[in-house]
């Protein structure tokens, strides 16, 4: 699927240096992803804000960086190893790949866009069954058939049998290539939570319930991979598994819903462009599973999913690692497993959302103009400083008020070109500010600071200005 907006935004990633095709001088590896100076900025300050908002603003939360590579048996543990799977299905006529659940959920979505909500209802009914049965890629190709889904990108009705594929890298570790120096790359971050579960619990202070959060790489070889940094094979997740008492984790999963759904509209997306997804069929660990959907120009589509993991994770290391995963219960005097509740957000797709969501074109002075209208907390470049002119000390005036404001945001000065293309150029890299030393600024009346989003310029004295560009970015002034 793809839209102009989508390609748009994709474009305008590649020009300002948001992102980059990964290799491209060697015509870029499928599905893997350069950030560029932009990018790299915009994507350290969401995983701040997240790490601030999950670990330092819960005292019951601690975090950890676990390391990529794991003991194989963490996979076969997890059910990685026979679970990990995506249904595939080819169209003959194009050649392409996809994920024949997707297929069904979005001839789902097209029948309800249309008003057939009867028809769309028995779908969705056969579509849990088909999730549910035993041989599940059978039944999930004979709906295909009979509903007529046709493929997306040529029309035609000419489909392969679906085939279960496992996404998970392999490599070799150490010097001897042999069967059992096999390991992965981790699919989750979750599971190096799960395995540092009693190492946190004996070296921190928290208690039950409590949470581990990571943020940290991910790898899945993603065979349907066309959609930007929507879908990569490398990618980062952000992700906290609470560990609850059994039979409080419908709680706990109620709570963590609503908070990370307010977390995303903190962020300044609408909440009428997110939506929950219920899961048909939970993974494998699950009891409980929802995600949260946001309507990208490409449609409505999954960035966080909120699971209720029961004691399956834990449980399951306990038995095959012949370690226990239990904790004491000073209430009862016994020992029992804790229950998970995880919160699992893509960085990179929180990224790409948060791109979507500041894409707009207005006119300004009959000129149009490209804006990235991000929250300055996530802003790349948080303020642009010029001189007027390249002459009468106006440069030095604005370097020094660089340096000041260098301490604390990144600053972008500029003395190339006119003024109106300094501003569409941060505008485009979505700074809020703009700052502009003129011959006033000399004369000392100030310098002029420039609003991306309402235009407004003000006059703020030379001291103020820190104060001023502070206020604006906790979006007090
Ligand atoms: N530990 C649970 C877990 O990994 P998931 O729903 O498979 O659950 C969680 O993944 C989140 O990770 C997704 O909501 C999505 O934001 C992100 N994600 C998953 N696969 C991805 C991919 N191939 N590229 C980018 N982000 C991905």
């Amino acid at each position: 699927m793809s839209s102009t907006r989508f390609d748009e935004i994709t474009a305008l990633c590649k020009r300002r240096g948001f992102v980059f095709q990964s290799s491209e001088i060697y015509g870029g590896l499928g599905a893997t992803y350069d950030y560029g100076p932009l990018g790299v900025e915009l994507k350290r300050n969401v995983r701040e804000q997240w790490w601030r908002d999950m670990v330092y603003a819960n005292k019951n939360i601690e975090g950890i960086d676990a390391a990529i590579l794991m003991h194989p048996r963490v996979w076969e543990a997890s059910g990685h190893v026979d679970a990990f799977h995506d249904p595939l299905i080819d169209d003959k006529a194009s050649k392409r790949r996809y994920r024949a659940d997707q297929l069904v959920e979005q001839h789902i979505d097209r029948l309800r866009s249309k008003g057939k909500t009867e028809r769309a209802d028995t779908v969705q009914k056969r579509f849990t069954e088909a999730l549910n049965a035993e041989d599940m890629p059978k039944a999930l190709h004979s709906l295909i058939l009979s509903e007529e889904i046709r493929g997306p990108d040529s029309g035609a009705f000419d489909w392969t049998d679906v085939r279960q594929f496992n996404m998970m890298f392999e490599t070799k570790v150490g010097a001897l290539a042999g069967e059992d120096s096999s390991i992965y790359l981790r699919p989750e971050t979750a599971q190096g939570i799960f395995v540092n579960f009693q190492n946190v619990l004996a070296t921190s202070r928290v208690q039950i319930p409590f949470g581990i959060a990571q943020i940290g790489k991910a790898f899945r070889n993603e065979i349907v991979a066309r959609q930007f940094i929507f879908r990569m094979r490398e990618f980062e997740q952000m992700e906290m598994q609470y560990f609850v008492h059994p039979g409080t984790q419908l709680e706990a999963y109620e709570l963590w819903r609503s908070r990370r759904w307010d977390w995303h509209v903190r962020n300044g997306i609408p909440a009428s462009k997110l939506r929950w997804h219920v899961h048909e069929k939970p993974a494998h660990y699950a009891d409980a599973a929802v995600d949260i959907q946001y309507e990208f120009p490409i449609g409505w589509q999954e960035i966080e999913g909120i699971h209720s993991r029961t004691d399956y994770d834990l449980s399951r290391h306990q038995e095959y690692s012949g370690k226990k995963m239990q904790i004491f219960d000073q209430a009862s005097g016994s020992r029992f497993i804790p229950y998970v509740v995880e919160t699992s957000a893509g960085l990179d797709r929180t990224v790409l959302m948060l791109l979507c969501e500041a894409y707009r074109k207005d006119v300004v002075e009959g000129r149009s103009r490209t804006v990235m209208a991000f929250a300055p907390s996530v802003a790349p470049i948080k303020v642009g400083v010029f001189p007027l002119l390249r002459k009468d000390g106006m440069p030095e005036r604005a370097r020094a008020i660089t340096d000041a404001l260098r301490r604390e945001w990144n600053v972008f000065y500029d003395e190339k070109g006119s003024i109106g293309k300094r501003y569409r150029r941060m505008d485009e890299a979505g700074a809020p500010l703009c700052i502009t030393i003129d011959r006033d600024t000399l004369e000392g009346e100030g310098v002029t600071v420039r609003n991306r989003d309402t235009l407004e310029q003000v006059r703020v004295a030379d001291g103020q200005v820190p104060a001023f560009v502070s206020d604006a970015m906790r979006g007090a002034a």
